[in-house]
């Protein structure tokens, strides 16, 4: 079970009761980052997983920036579900970075996924466009510059999903002003008035923000 949700308990253990549990690589990567990892919950986890999958099978992209690899959960899942795709993803902490990158070997999908050992600011400005997929995942602090950063590699038609966006509820209370709910109220807004952008937010787990370019 992965905790980090906005979404009451038994409704997270009901819904995880509903996929197909992980195959046993991602298991192992999961045991692997609660053993060697200080913030395991970190971990996208099945439900998110399964959403990404939706969204992957409505329109197959063929290159996918990921923010934020941590271990390599949601990238591994992501190439897996979009078998033809390109990814671009990038981490900056070493010992995060070298799990992912032996996973991503072991799931046979390193070939395709281009890990960073790097921010998202020293990655950005070296990619070029277009990605038709933007997975947001890295500091929530850093979430506004990020959508300035990713905007230009995004043509009209390309989805930018971006999670935690409801922060375990926080950014809904008032009473809550720390500089990662401050940061991801700013995104939410600057999306939510933004022409360029369609934009829904779904609060499946921690809150996942769906935008489209238009
Ligand atoms: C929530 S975790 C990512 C989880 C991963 N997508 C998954 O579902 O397994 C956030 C990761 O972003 C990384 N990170 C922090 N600052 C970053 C930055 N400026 N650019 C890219 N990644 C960053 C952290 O080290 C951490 O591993």
């Amino acid at each position: 079970m992965h905790p980090v949700s906005a979404e009451p308990l038994d409704l997270q253990i009901y819904l995880e009761s509903t996929l197909k549990p992980d195959d046993g690589l991602l298991q192992r990567l999961v045991r692997d980052t609660y053993a060697h990892t200080v913030h395991p919950r970190m971990l996208g986890g099945p439900v998110l997983a399964s959403l990404l999958r939706v969204l992957v099978a409505l329109r197959p992209p063929r290159r996918i920036l990921e923010i934020g690899t941590f271990t390599g959960y949601t990238t591994i899942q992501l190439a897996r579900a979009a078998r033809d795709a390109e990814i671009w993803t990038c981490e900056p902490v070493e010992a995060h970075a070298s799990i992912a990158a032996r996973y991503l070997e072991e799931a046979r999908v390193a070939a395709r996924v281009h890990l960073a050992l790097a921010t998202a600011q020293e990655l950005i400005p070296t990619l070029v466009a277009p990605f038709d997929l933007v997975f947001l995942d890295g500091d929530k602090a850093d979430y506004p510059e990020y959508l300035s950063l990713v905007r230009p590699l995004l043509p009209v038609g390309a989805l930018l999903v971006a999670d935690n966006t409801l922060w375990g509820g926080k950014v809904a209370n008032s009473a809550v002003n720390d500089a990662r709910t401050e940061a991801l109220r700013t995104f939410n807004s600057l999306l939510a008035n933004d022409p360029e952008f369609t934009t829904s937010i779904l609060p499946v787990r921690d809150g996942v923000t769906l935008a489209v370019r238009c």
